[in-house]
């Protein structure tokens, strides 16, 4: 029996191994990690991560041939094939700081490969890395080898969170990078052949390895600068008396441009995009094409303007300040339908009001209170660490509840903004909650997905990203 162990139980690790397993009945799959907490999890009813579909497919098979431990080295000691699901963050000290990726993380599991090995195994990234890690990997795992042989593969996962467990079982493609050798050609079989097993021979993809590192960077940033385009038309939309799902159809209907992921919204968030842009940015810089790096540096930046713009519409529109006013923020995660907060916009906005004194009531379907307190609280360089290395408690921030439902977070509130596009937010009572805010009461929908024509009626005035501004906000001063 084929045995995989992955390292990292986390929104990649775990999921993507769930479908492994119950895809491949005949191969042991254990899932290893060194927080305890999130293994405890995984064994309970209550899973670390909130994914749909994720339940049932782990109910299936954990116990049978999937397992979850804490006992790393030994299961990795076991395993012929190897995957490294563990956090690449952006690097926060240092050579490459607030750019390149820290690959401390990485390099401990190598280490520890290398000293439990006693049977020569496949390793495969599964983290998202810089070009070129692989070798720096493969120099770690022979230097220390023992007469062990190592291959190692570049698998990146192209997942999206909110949709895995549809992405897993029906990948657009997967990508296996590996060595032009004849033993490299063996490993990138022997992985082919696990994925064999449900997706067709078509979607798979094999490449030498630089190609399938850089390749995952390229997707991220590609669909983060679609994303940044239509949030930068969306200003101009604002500024001409454009709608910018009107102009998002009409570009999208052109087939060489596709419909998907032309959304305006607040900013893009997750623990991608920036990152990985970042890191490309980091690699172009080394590579001595800084013009390069500029050209994919301003996805970023327009990513920051999107928020502050948003910031500033809110504050501006209400008189120009929200000091000691209560806004009530409608979701907080990066997207509907995960509990992840890494880098959501709903934290630069948040910190922006607070910043301009107002008094916040914050409800999230799915995003417990002290995370939020946690994100609003500490340091990005703190968030972005391994579980077991964050800060135990958060300093609660005064100015911020977190309640449970939308009501409670509306009453007697000065304005709503909806930040993420949870379905929950478009059926809500909105003549009850404009019963119970302070007038004028004010929406600003950073998602586009309210029924803006229904507020106007019931008397809201209201703000969506990129389309025709209501005549009140038109006569508020403009806005950087
Ligand atoms: P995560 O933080 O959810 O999980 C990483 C896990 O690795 C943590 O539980 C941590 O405790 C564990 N870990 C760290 N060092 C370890 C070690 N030495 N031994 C054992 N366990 C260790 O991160 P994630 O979102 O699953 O991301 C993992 C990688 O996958 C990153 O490189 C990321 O860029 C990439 N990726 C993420 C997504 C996504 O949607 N989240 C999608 C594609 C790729
Ligand atoms: C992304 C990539 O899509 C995935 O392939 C990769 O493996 C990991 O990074 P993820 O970050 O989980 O996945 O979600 P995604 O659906 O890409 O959304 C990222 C952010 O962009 C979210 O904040 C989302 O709200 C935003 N977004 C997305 C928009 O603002 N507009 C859009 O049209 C699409």
């Amino acid at each position: 029996m084929v045995k995989i162990c992955c390292i990292g139980a986390g929104y990649v690790g775990g999921p993507t191994m769930a479908v492994i397993a119950l895809k491949c009945p005949k191969i042991e799959v254990v899932v290893v990690d060194i927080f305890e907490p999130r293994i405890i999890a995984w064994n309970s009813d209550q899973l670390p991560i909130y994914e749909p579909g994720l339940d049932d497919v782990v109910k299936q098979c954990r116990g049978k041939n999937l397992f979850f431990s804490k006992d790393v080295e030994k299961h990795v000691a076991e395993a012929d094939i190897v995957f490294v699901s563990v956090n690449t963050p952006t690097k926060t000290q240092g050579l490459g700081a607030g750019k390149a990726a820290d690959l401390t993380y990485w390099e401990s599991a190598a280490r520890m490969i290398a000293d439990v090995s006693k049977s020569d195994k496949i390793v495969v990234e599964k983290s998202t890395v810089p070009v070129k890690t692989a070798e720096a990997i493969e120099k770690i795992l022979t230097h220390n080898s023992k007469g062990i042989n190592f291959q190692i593969l570049s698998n990146p996962e192209f997942l999206a969170e909110g949709t895995a467990i549809q992405d897993l079982f029906k990948p657009d493609r997967v990508l296996i990078g590996g060595r032009e050798t004849p033993e490299g050609q063996k490993a990138i079989q022997a992985l082919k052949d696990v994925y064999a097993h449900w997706v067709p021979a078509e979607r798979i993809i094999c490449t030498n390895l630089w190609s399938a590192e850089l390749s995952k960077l390229a997707a991220n940033a590609f669909l983060a600068q679609r994303i940044s385009s239509v949030n930068a038309m969306s200003a101009l939309c604002e500024a001409t008396g454009a709608d910018v799902s009107q102009v998002s159809h009409a570009i999208g209907k052109d087939t060489r441009i596709g419909p998907k992921f032309l959304n305006a919204s607040v900013g893009f968030g997750g623990s991608c995009f920036q990152k990985d842009i970042l890191n490309l940015v980091y690699i172009c810089e080394c590579n001595g094409l800084a013009e390069v790096a500029n050209y994919w540096k301003q996805v970023v930046q327009v990513n920051e303007y999107q928020k502050t713009r948003f910031v500033n519409r809110v504050v501006s529109s209400m008189f120009n300040t929200v000091s000691g006013k209560k806004i009530a923020i409608l979701g907080f995660a990066f997207k509907k339908d995960t509990g992840d907060t890494r880098e959501t916009p709903a934290i630069g906005v948040c910190q922006g009001l607070l910043g301009d004194k107002a008094i916040l009531s914050i409800y999230d379907p799915q995003v417990p209170q002290e995370q939020i307190q946690r994100d609003l609280s500490m340091h990005k360089s703190e968030l972005d660490k391994p579980p077991h290395l964050r800060p135990v408690s958060p300093i609660a921030i005064e100015q911020v509840t977190c309640v449970r439902d939308a009501y409670e977070a509306t009453k007697g509130s000065h304005g709503i903004c909806v930040l993420t596009e949870w379905d929950e937010f478009k059926t809500l009572d909105y003549q009850k909650i404009y019963n119970d805010m302070q007038k004028p009461a004010f929406v600003f929908d950073g998602r586009n997905v309210m029924d803006v024509d229904k507020l106007r009626q019931i008397g809201f005035i209201v703000y969506s990203i990129g389309k025709p501004l209501d005549a009140w906000l038109k006569d508020m001063p403009a806005v950087a």
